[in-house]
């Protein structure tokens, strides 16, 4: 009698748990506000692809430890996380601001020629289609410019001031 009374309480919890996991989930997931002059599924197209493209990554304050765990509203702000190797210590760039200082030309533009220090994957952008470009801009746009700009570059005898991760050189 007892153990039945214990599952159904067990059940009750986990039920209150799922509820719960929903609720959050559907937050996150929970479709934008429309904006003048936004085409809206281009706009959730770019947020989808600039979650699964990675640039949060290290264009959005404390994403990669928090587990993603940033408020949409921060996201590509910039970081003050320095990464540290033989090319010196770079900073991922607020995005919120670089993006709203160019047309949607020149940001393809950009984008295709782009060549920066590590470890920005420059090379995978370079590959980016100009459709998912494009669908990135608007999300970013759509954000609006936000925030201060990341530290500036430090050459490799210079120690930063800031957290940073340090690589050490290639194997030879
Ligand atoms: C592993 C970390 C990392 C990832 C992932 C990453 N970036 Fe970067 N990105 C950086 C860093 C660091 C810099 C600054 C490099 C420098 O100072 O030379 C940078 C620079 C840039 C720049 C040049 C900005 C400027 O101020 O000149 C652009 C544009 C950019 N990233 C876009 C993106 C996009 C779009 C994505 C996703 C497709 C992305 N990045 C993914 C780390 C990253």
């Amino acid at each position: 009698m007892n153990t039945r009374r214990n599952n159904m309480i067990l059940q009750f919890i986990l039920l209150i748990g799922l509820v719960f996991i929903g609720g959050v989930m559907a937050e996150e997931n929970k479709p934008l506000k429309p904006l003048d002059g936004f085409n809206m599924d281009q706009v959730e197209r770019g947020r989808y692809l600039s979650k699964i493209a990675g640039c949060n990554d290290c264009h959005t304050p404390g994403y990669l430890l928090s587990e993603g765990n940033v408020a949409e509203e921060n996201w590509f702000t910039g970081d003050t996380f320095g990464w540290r190797g033989p090319w010196g210590t770079t900073y991922g760039s607020n995005l919120r601001i670089y993006i709203n200082a160019l047309t949607e030309d020149q940001w393809i533009t950009t984008s295709h020629a782009l060549r920066s220090r590590p470890p920005m994957p420059w090379f995978n952008l370079n590959a980016m289609h100009d459709e998912d470009l494009k669908d990135i801009y608007k999300f970013i746009k759509y954000l609006g410019p936000r925030g201060v700009a990341a530290p500036a570059y430090l050459s490799p005898d210079i120690e930063p001031k800031t957290p940073y991760a340090l690589f050490p050189p290639p194997p030879k």
